[in-house]
């Protein structure tokens, strides 16, 4: 099928390489020039697994990218809105990009009749909406068909996530919609695109072919809402649990396993951190309040989770304080500065806000990132500064900070990085390191809802500072 795609972010550009990598012919549009000739020489502007080997596969053949809507849109059978839909002032999603790309497609509707998709996360009603803008426009009622089909890729395994999804949402009013866009995904949905020999490959999770959910619109524009709300829920439940876990002794690896093996609740999406970050967790949990109190329902427990999530930065900011003592002119390495690992995004990262309340507090920082550093240079104060590798972060540092989950971090040389910091204290916001095996290397280690060890036991009168929930003070040492 001939397919355009309006907005070459993240999920336009996944989305562009995915169909031509099913067989469709794609039109990628943007009305930034300089992105658009940047994608013409092959030249990426995000860092994602499996992207540049589909993009240098079908660029030139299947996948095209264009600042030229109209012909694009004229072009296609299918046309997806993919652009921004960023947090207003008021926590609404701001949809005046969606709004504009409606607008000019209006004037570009020609030949047979078109289906418009909504591909950004967008708001319920927002299908309505758009058939309001394009009749306002001119567009005849018979030249457009509206659907939902949102999407649920993450980064860092976008690609995999397109091509080897648990699920796909196809949200239409309609009989003959449906049949396109099932149409569009039948290579992923009759399980013939993991059995070609180019087939890029999927996780081993991925043992069966999705399940092709149809829905109304309006269903399929809240679906996408609803998952990203209860999966930041079942994030800060988990980091609170850890907190409890931390202040009565339990330890939130061996309760979560527990907790996950129920097939009720599920192992996935509950490793403790620093809380969630990103471009979509807390703009849709906002987005979504604000949607239920304008149509006059109160999600308070969504005010609950995000709250939980930036109180979860605190709790780790202690935790370099309790092993610390005082911060002003102490030296700290931090490993991670993307907002998870797999990805240079740096939006929302509570890396960042760990890095920019350090420094607040006067400590010097050295951070280091596998991707992330070109972005975080932008958002980071000129004092930051910023390391080649992570033993050259660590170097002659008084502690070493974990703030993002990259394998590479997760692999380190325990026994060169203590040679290197000045003093082995690792905090660890994202519990990659076993506190045994990080006790018997030597390190006083910190992690999340597990009790700190350290081979200096501290003097039994000290207090834990800032402790958040008064509790006894973990063991120093098993
Ligand atoms: C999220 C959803 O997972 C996708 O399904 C959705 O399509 C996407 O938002 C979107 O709305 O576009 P993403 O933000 O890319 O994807 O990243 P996730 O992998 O979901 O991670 C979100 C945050 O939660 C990260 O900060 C990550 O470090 C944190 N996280 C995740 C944890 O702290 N623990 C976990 O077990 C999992």
């Amino acid at each position: 099928m001939r397919i355009a795609i309006v907005g070459c972010g993240y999920v336009g550009l996944v989305a562009a390489a995915c169909f031509a990598e099913l067989g469709h012919d794609v039109i990628c549009v943007d009305n930034d020039r300089e992105k658009i000739a940047a994608l013409n020489n092959g030249i990426l502007p995000i860092h994602e697994v499996f992207l540049p080997e589909l993009v240098q596969r079908h660029r030139g053949r299947r996948l095209a990218f264009s600042d030229d809507l109209s012909s694009a849109v004229r072009d296609g059978q299918v046309v997806f809105i993919a652009v921004g839909t960023p947090q207003s002032e008021n926590g609404e999603a701001d949809l005046s990009y969606f709004e504009g790309a409606v607008r000019e497609i209006a004037h570009s509707l020609q030949g047979d009749p078109k289906i418009i998709v909504e591909k950004s996360t967008v708001p319920v009603y927002t299908s309505e909406w758009i058939r309001l803008i394009l009749a306002r426009e001119g567009a005849e009622a018979s030249s457009f068909e509206v659907a939902s089909n949102p999407e649920f890729l993450r980064e860092g395994t976008a690609v995999a996530d397109f091509l080897y999804p648990d699920r796909i949402v196809i949200g239409a009013d309609s009989e003959r919609t449906c049949e396109v866009m099932r149409h569009l995904y039948e290579p992923l949905t009759s399980g013939t695109y993991p059995r070609a020999a180019s087939a890029l490959p999927g996780p081993a999770s991925a043992v069966s072919p999705p399940r092709l959910i149809i829905t109304s619109t309006k269903s399929a524009e809240l679906i996408k809402h609803a998952s990203n709300a209860f999966l930041a829920m079942k994030l800060s439940f988990v980091n609170s649990v850890a907190n409890v876990c931390e202040s009565v002794g339990a330890d939130i690896e061996q309760v979560c396993e527990a907790v996950g093996a129920d097939s009720r609740i599920g192992p996935r999406f509950m490793k403790p951190g620093i809380g969630y970050g990103g471009s979509c967790f807390p703009k849709d949990l906002l987005a979504f309040g604000a949607l239920a109190r304008a149509h006059g329902c109160e999600l308070r427990l969504l005010d609950e989770v995000a709250r939980i999530n930036d109180e979860q930065r605190q709790v780790f900011l202690k935790k370099v304080r309790n092993a610390l003592w005082t911060l002003k002119g102490k030296r700290l390495a931090a490993l991670g500065l993307a907002f998870k690992g797999g990805t240079d995004d740096i939006r929302e990262s509570p890396a960042v806000h760990i890095v920019n309340s350090l420094h607040r507090e006067g400590a010097t920082v050295v951070a280091y990132d596998p991707a992330a550093m070109d972005r975080a240079r932008q958002a980071l104060p000129p004092a930051i500064s910023f390391a080649q590798a992570a033993y050259d972060a660590a170097q002659g540092a008084d502690a070493l900070l974990i703030l993002t989950d990259w394998e590479e971090f997760a692999a380190l040389d325990l026994d060169r990085l203590r040679r290197t910091l000045r003093h082995p204290i690792v905090i660890d916001g994202r519990n990659l390191y076993s506190p045994h095996l990080m006790l018997a290397k030597g390190f006083t280690y910190a992690s999340i809802g597990r009790a700190q060890v350290s081979p200096i036991s501290p003097p039994s009168a000290l207090p834990a500072r800032g402790a958040l929930t008064p509790g006894p003070r973990p063991a120093a040492n098993p």
